[in-house]
């Protein structure tokens, strides 16, 4: 069975994709399974924004999970303190939230916005207003925010 055929049959439907199964990439480039080369402009939609397999972050991403890959949020890590420290140096920000996914993270800001409304203002002001053909992700706050049809009116779960 081929690559497409085999996820079709095993993985939920919750995302369109295009036909193409992606192997490799090195810097700018990504080589489908037939060798045929690409740029992603989508960049993983943001996520590789170093480019494909960067050295310098493939070896610190093998150096820690030699080290120690995960531990819950009932710890503590020094890898995870300096890095929010590097991010608020950076950002400017006083604090950072770390999330699994961009829903996620849109849920921490809708949350952050209504509590930040009803501490400072009290009851009544917890609309969220967001944009036609928005997207915002698969999560009950962040479907309901996605401005488009297709998440609130077919009888897809997702
Ligand atoms: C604009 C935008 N918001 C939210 C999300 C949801 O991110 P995730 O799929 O990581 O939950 C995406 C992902 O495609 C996105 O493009």
């Amino acid at each position: 069975m081929d690559t497409i055929s085999k996820f079709d049959s095993n993985v939920i439907g919750s995302y369109g994709r295009y036909p193409l199964v992606m192997e490799a990439g090195s810097e700018r480039i990504c080589k489908d399974e037939n060798g045929r080369e690409y740029i992603d402009f989508g960049s993983g939609i943001g996520t590789n924004s170093l480019g494909f397999c960067d050295k310098d972050w493939a070896e610190a991403v093998c150096r820690q999970v030699r080290t120690l890959q995960h531990s819950s949020n009932y710890y503590y890590t020094a890898v995870q303190a300096e890095f929010a420290e590097t991010l608020c140096k950076t950002t400017g920000y006083k604090k950072v939230f770390f999330g699994n996914s961009g829903a996620e993270a849109n849920e921490c800001a809708i949350k952050s916005a209504r509590k930040y409304s009803f501490d400072k203002y009290g009851k009544g002001r917890h609309t969220i207003i967001t944009l036609v053909n928005s997207f915002h992700g698969r999560t009950m706050a962040t479907l309901s925010a996605t401005g488009q049809d297709v998440s609130t009116t077919t009888s897809s779960p997702f």
